[in-house]
């Protein structure tokens, strides 16, 4: 059975378009597999604090030596990064705000990226400890940036999904959707069609 997880990082969480086009594509994966498993985190609705010093030092600090603040601050990160390890897929929907990814996904990512858990550290360099993953990723933006160095937001996704393990990453785009309602419709209507045509990760494919 394929456990898929659902994160969507729209201030308007469900309402989102990028939220929209993700659900369009675990509606088909579930055409695929009735029985699949959805687990939907959203980070709008459920916001994580800020990454700051106290936090990062719970994560440092040994599971014997942590306090009570500590312990329940690791616990939390522990869980995030136990729903994103079930997970044979993970679906996320990537606006861009202000040039950038929304600060609730980049929450997520410094309560995810933990030494010895997510990642380590060898003499060639990192490596991921989260693999054997497929990720889709739905990007909507207002202005157009695909395919051009004013895209702040594949490269840097890719690289830290990457460093987490999780090399095989798709992304679908609906760009131009604050440049008028003509091209906006056309850019949903292209971004919903190319949902429908992307293939399932090979293990729904058979
Ligand atoms: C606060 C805010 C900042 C935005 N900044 C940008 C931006 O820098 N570049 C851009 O192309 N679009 C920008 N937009 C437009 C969004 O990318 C666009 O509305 C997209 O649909 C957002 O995805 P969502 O509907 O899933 O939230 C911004 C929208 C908001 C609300």
């Amino acid at each position: 059975m394929t456990t898929i997880l659902k994160l969507n990082s729209s201030i308007y969480s469900d309402a989102g378009q990028s939220s929209q086009l993700a659900s369009q594509f675990v509606g088909a994966l579930l055409e695929r597999e009735p029985g699949a498993q959805v687990a939907e985190r959203d980070l709008a609705r459920e916001p994580l604090p800020h990454l700051d010093a106290a936090r990062f030092q719970a994560f440092l600090t040994t599971p014997e030596q942590r306090t009570a603040e500590q312990t329940a601050v690791a616990q939390a990160s522990d869980e995030l990064i136990d729903e994103l390890r079930a997970a044979d897929v993970l679906v996320l929907g990537l606006p861009m705000y202000n040039f950038g990814v929304p600060s609730q996904l980049k929450a997520w990512f410094d309560h995810i990226a933990r030494a010895g858990v997510t990642f380590r550290y060898t003499e060639k360099g990192p490596v991921g400890l989260l693999t054997g993953k497929k990720a889709y990723v739905f990007a909507t933006r207002g202005g157009l940036y695909a395919g051009t160095p004013r895209d702040t937001q594949t490269q840097y996704v890719r690289d830290f999904l990457a460093f987490l393990g999780i090399a095989d990453v798709e992304f679908v785009y609906a760009e131009g959707l604050a440049m008028g309602d003509a091209p906006r419709t056309a850019s949903l209507a292209k971004a919903r069609a190319a949902v429908q045509n992307l293939a399932p990760p090979a293990r729904l494919a058979a």
